[in-house]
């Protein structure tokens, strides 16, 4: 063997040696060098500091408290990833509100039904005569039919958005109500605006008839006139309607300010404002839909010839008689008879056939 080659072959067992070693340390480190955390657990245990998973302590817990982090998003709590309160909303809201609110639906239809049977419908003591007065304009009547049809629709979405999945899952399968309730939430969110806004209109067209006065106590105190025979006296608004109506501006407001809140994140509300109007928003506008079912049975079923004031604009003088006879004694003086005004449907133009002159013959 040359010189050259004897320092080539030294050169191999050299370079093979080191590529031995390398191997031997990475492999050594790779095994070892993960034990440090233990080491450092140890010193840090040592020194009396917290035994706590430092990755966790930095990024996980953080976000997990709904501390706040750095973004470049601009707006009220961008910086906060996870906020908890969602987690307890989410409990309030599928549990006591979701299985305690539908027995107030069912309570208020039960109350009805037993009103029907117990106290049996007002019907009117004398026969129209086809004599009418005027009770509601025709901007107060499309008011409330448009406020009305919007209600409806609001508490139709609204149910469904609430119970739907205990409800309508099982029976549209999760696609189904996943494409339905995307068209419902629509629906909800839009109208909500407008309906607050015909409520407003409602509250300030008609709080001058709802003004408390003596005669809705002694109203209140003769059962409404829900014991036969007895007609306690009322002006243009009875001590229910009057309820009603208050009802509707206190509750129906809290709903629609609710609404009002979640529909329009743009005054700074936080998540859990938004957590919270929710919660509000349900329970109220549940005890709103029970309300609506006595209203709604009152002003058909329940009382014969009230639905006409609100179809045509007047009502029978008999039924304003008998319903509100301080509101009759102001307005008897614009007694008309139905066929004059081209009235040809509901109670108050079924006129009582004069009576036929006696025979002379
Ligand atoms: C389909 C459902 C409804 C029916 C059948 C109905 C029926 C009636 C009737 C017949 C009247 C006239 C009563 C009278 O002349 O003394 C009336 C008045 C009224 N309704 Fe309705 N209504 C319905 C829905 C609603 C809704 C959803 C609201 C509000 C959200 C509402 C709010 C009112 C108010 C505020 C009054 C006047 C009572 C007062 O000023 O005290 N109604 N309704």
């Amino acid at each position: 063997m040359t010189k050259r080659e004897q320092a080539t072959a030294k050169g191999r067992r050299v370079h093979r040696r080191i590529m031995l070693w390398s191997m031997l340390v990475i492999a050594l480190g790779a095994m070892i060098a993960p034990l440090g955390g233990y080491l450092f657990v140890e010193i840090a245990g040592a020194q009396g500091f917290e035994e706590v998973n430092p990755r966790s302590e930095t990024t996980w817990r953080d976000v997990r408290e709904g501390n706040t982090g750095v973004t470049t998003v601009l707006g009220d709590e961008t910086g906060v990833l996870i906020q908890n309160g969602g987690e307890n909303w989410r409990q309030l809201r599928n549990g006591i509100v979701a299985n305690v609110m539908p027995w107030v639906l069912l309570a208020a239809l039960v109350a009805i039904v037993l009103v029907y049977f117990i106290g049996g419908r007002h019907r009117l003591d004398e026969k129209p005569s086809g004599a009418v007065v005027p009770r509601w304009k025709l901007w107060e009547r499309v008011l409330h039919w448009t406020t009305a049809t919007l209600f409806i629709l609001l508490a139709i979405t609204g149910l469904s958005l609430l119970f739907g999945r205990a409800v309508m899952i099982p029976v549209m399968g999760p696609e189904g109500f996943a494409a339905y309730a995307g068209g419902a939430m629509n629906v909800h969110n839009y109208v909500g605006p407008v309906f607050t806004l015909c409520v407003a209109a409602m509250a300030l067209a008609w709080v001058w008839h709802n003004i408390p006065t003596r005669a809705d106590l002694e109203w209140f105190k003769a059962g409404g006139g829900f014991l036969k025979g007895r007609h306690p006296s009322a002006g243009r608004m009875n001590g229910g309607e009057k309820v009603w109506f208050w009802f509707i501006v206190l509750v129906g407001g809290v709903v629609c300010a609710t609404g009002v809140v979640m529909d329009f994140p743009i005054w700074g509300q936080t998540r859990e404002t938004m957590q919270q109007a929710n919660l509000v928003h349900a329970v109220a506008s549940i005890l709103w839909i029970g309300l609506f079912f006595g209203h709604a049975y009152i002003g058909t079923l329940g009382t014969e010839g009230a639905i006409d004031g609100m179809k045509t604009g007047y009502v029978s003088v008999e039924w304003a008689k008998q319903h509100h006879d301080l509101w009759y004694e102001e307005v008897k003086d614009q007694e008309v008879d139905a066929s004059e005004i081209g009235l040809t449907s509901g109670v108050a133009t079924t006129r009582t056939p004069p009576e036929k002159p006696a025979s002379t013959g």
